[in-house]
């Protein structure tokens, strides 16, 4: 891929020299979901597929982005002095605003650069493709420019960008789990003080299989902030009568017995949902580390459950594919993973039933939904590198 992103490189902006080359994944989340905001824990993994950019510095303050992705766009300029998000700026929003947001953390971008994507994540698919990119683009300004900033802070400040400048107010699980990625584990994150721990995910005998709706979603359009308003009124009830800082703070018990303090009964739901979401993938973690993937798999079935009847934010596309998919010998857990609203599942199914899921659930699915879902097979991946 390096070679194929250099050359094109030097047919978009003229030559490659001094160009680098770099690559930050997708991810993916094994359970944990609509936790993030309400001090929860999460589950997400790197995935080895993800976004590969090559970039130089420049002698003045202009930008130039191109993307192999979206090749009819052709160059799009900017420059350091125009770092506004603009909607003409289509996807360069994403990297112009992490240059932004490291402007607001104190690091200076001395120049301009030419910056050049070709991502391999489905676009819109729920794997976090604008994730990776901030990423990505916030490890070429770390590397350029000798900056030393820490992985860790690498994922704050795209978030900070995705919801400072982007205007989508989402929690700190993709951008730590792509920026803090390790081959093979999956990060147990605790979105109340970002303690974490890696945990290795040994699927023997089975594989992690990403099923895609193909239902396009933007994240800023959809109830995402809706549902994280829901969770905060909720959580504004609950508090009223007892010291959390958090819905993470409680256990199922705690919240059956304060919950009549939430007085909208949808509300209600929504932070049932984010309580027994974190117990779960507490429990999950705990089962993986037992070697039990069996009941890791009944938690995530559980999870897709909460999500499609409490939090509601399934919907028919993300319904089929699972509910088909748990009715096929050799998957051993499957759910609807990332924002919901479209996107895709991710399940865990037996070698031998890999193919048979791909063609039972790929079938029905049309038959229901009308057009294709799109399947892969993924690997656990690293976080950002240079190649
Ligand atoms: C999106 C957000 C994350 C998280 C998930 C739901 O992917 O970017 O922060 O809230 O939805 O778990």
């Amino acid at each position: 891929m390096k070679d194929i992103i250099l050359k094109k490189f030097a047919e978009v902006y003229g030559d490659a020299e001094g160009a680098r080359a770099f690559f930050a994944p997708g991810r993916v989340n094994l359970i944990g979901e609509h936790t993030d905001y309400n001090g929860g824990h999460v589950f997400p993994c790197a995935l080895t597929i993800g976004t590969y950019a090559a970039a130089r510095k420049r002698e003045d303050r202009k930008l130039r982005f191109f993307s192999m992705n979206f090749e009819h766009l052709g160059v799009i300029e900017s420059s350091l002095d125009d770092l506004e998000p603009r909607r003409e700026a289509g996807w360069t929003n994403y990297p112009k605003g992490v240059m932004w947001a490291f402007g607001k953390k104190g690091y200076e971008i001395p120049c301009g650069l030419d910056i050049l994507l070709n991502g391999n994540i489905p676009n819109g698919s729920g794997l976090s493709s604008s994730a990776s990119v901030e990423i990505v683009t916030g490890y070429i300004l770390s590397e350029l420019f000798g900056l030393g900033v820490s992985n860790q802070d690498l994922a704050l400040i795209g978030q900070f960008s995705e919801n400072n400048f982007n205007g989508v107010n989402c929690g700190i699980m993709d951008q730590f789990a792509i920026a803090m990625g390790k081959k093979d584990n999956a990060i147990f994150l605790d979105t109340s003080d970002l303690s974490y721990e890696y945990a290795p995910i040994r699927l023997d005998g089975a594989k992690i299989v990403i099923s895609c709706s193909n239902k396009k979603r933007g994240l800023g359009s959809s109830k995402y902030n809706e549902r994280r308003e829901e969770c905060e009124t909720a959580l504004q009830e609950i508090q009223a009568g007892m010291g959390i800082n958090t819905l993470g703070d409680l256990t199922e018990e705690q919240f059956e017995s304060v919950k009549m303090a939430v007085k909208d009964e949808d509300r209600r739901k929504r932070a049932k949902h984010a309580v027994y979401e974190n117990q779960r993938t507490i429990k999950a973690v705990a089962a993986l580390k037992a070697n039990d993937i069996a009941l890791f798999g009944k938690l995530m079935n559980e999870s897709h459950v909460s999500l499609r009847d409490d939090y509601e934010v399934t919907g028919e596309e993300l319904d089929t594919l699972v509910e088909t998919a748990w009715t096929i010998d050799g998957v051993i857990g499957s759910r609807m993973t990332g924002a919901g609203f479209g996107g895709c599942t991710v399940s865990i199914v037996k070698d031998e039933a890999v193919d048979e899921f791909i063609k039972k659930v790929g079938e029905h699915y049309k038959s229901v939904i009308g057009y294709e879902a799109d399947f892969y097979v993924v690997e656990i991946g690293s976080g950002p590198c240079e190649l």
